[in-house]
């Protein structure tokens, strides 16, 4: 590191959290490396074509390996030193599920705490001694928070004391999700290897766009392609925000809006249908939105190219029909496995073991 970037660094440490907080993420992007790498993962934008492609070739290799026995007993060696503390006090599965099953793979032992009324933050103790509490005890911390910008606080904080440990983001609020658009991007990879990749590829994002989290982290990580034509598909008031249109029109990344499921479908080579966030209403709005034409139903695969796929983060409600799930080109139950492979890839990176994956 040069001297110049170690007083970026001291400069961004003298900050309260605040003004930190108010810093353009570009400008802070450093303060989450350590020796020139991502150490902290939070926000979609600090994935790299290199980094991903290294992601890529790691999960692809975990895969292979743990297919056999010994292949699993190996990984299972790789990070048996180090433990890792599950904090997820926003509901879950697969997230929390997949990052458990990631650390398994790969020999970390795991603590968890689900809820704040189980643990002494019910006692009035913060999140912020909360977290604090956990690098005494682990080496690395994966949450999943309920107010935006807590995993980004939990990295300033523990980036400052003398024995810091990585935060990765398992969903903060409606901020980001980073780790479902790596694997939103990885089931894409997978899916479109034969057709050229990703590049030139349309995708239909469609359903509750204002406060799908994994919506807005994808956008982000599509600007990493050549190409790339982007379909907003939603109801009026759940329309895609701003932040995300400027940075699609300042990376001069095409994208439509339209509130026509049937009409966008034709042209997709992938479909991402999301679910209603009504946990995020204010007051009962979601009541007044007739979500079901932003359904997915049997009825539709004809309007669909052959080769198209539909993906969803899940969990599912009404929004894609049961009946589609036997059609050839629903990917989401593999896109939700490709989330536990891609996680043992990003767990390992973090730990800076990749090369000993990539190179057996
Ligand atoms: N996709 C996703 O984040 O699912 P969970 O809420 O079940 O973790």
């Amino acid at each position: 590191m040069t001297k110049a970037e170690l007083r970026k660094i001291e400069a961004l440490k003298s900050l309260t959290w605040e003004e930190f907080y108010r810093t353009p993420l570009k400008n802070k992007l450093t303060y989450f490396e350590k020796s020139g790498r991502m150490f902290d993962m939070l926000f979609a934008q600090q994935l790299t074509p290199e980094i991903i492609s290294t992601l890529f070739a790691t999960a692809n290799k975990i895969r292979k390996i743990a297919k056999a026995k010994e292949g699993l007993d190996w990984l299972q060696t790789l990070l048996s030193h180090k433990r890792a503390m599950l904090y997820f006090v926003q509901p879950s599965t697969r997230t929390f599920v997949s990052f458990q099953s990631a650390c398994y793979i790969l020999g970390l032992k795991v603590s968890e705490i689900r809820s704040t009324s189980t643990s002494s933050e019910l006692k009035g103790e913060t999140p912020e001694d909360t977290i604090r509490t956990f690098s005494s005890y682990a080496d690395m911390i994966i949450m999943r928070h309920f107010e935006e910008g807590m995993a980004e606080k939990a990295a300033w904080m523990l980036n400052k004391i003398k024995r810091p440990i990585s935060i990765v983001n398992g969903g903060s609020g409606k901020d980001q999700h980073p780790t479902q658009a790596l694997l939103d991007l990885y089931t894409l990879d997978l899916s479109f290897a034969e057709r050229g990749g990703i590049n030139n590829k349309t995708i239909v994002m469609v359903g509750d766009l204002k406060r799908g989290r994994t919506v807005r982290s994808l956008s982000y990580l599509l600007k990493l392609y050549k190409g790339v034509k982007i379909v907003y598909v939603s109801p009026d008031y759940l329309r895609i925000d701003n932040e995300i249109k400027d940075f699609l029109k300042k990376h001069k990344i095409p994208f439509k809006e339209s509130a026509d499921l049937e009409k966008s479908l034709p042209g997709a080579d992938a479909v991402y249908m999301t679910r209603i966030q009504d946990e995020y209403d204010i007051n009962g709005e979601s009541k007044d939105i007739d979500y079901s034409k932003f359904h997915l139903t049997k009825k539709h695969l004809k309007l669909l190219k052959k080769n198209a796929i539909i993906m969803h983060p899940l969990p599912r409600r009404q929004e894609i029909e049961v009946a589609v799930d036997s059609d050839p080109r629903a990917k989401y139950w593999r896109q939700e496995r490709n989330g536990m492979w891609i996680r043992a890839a990003l767990i390992a990176y973090l730990f800076g073991i990749e090369d000993k994956i990539l190179n057996i």
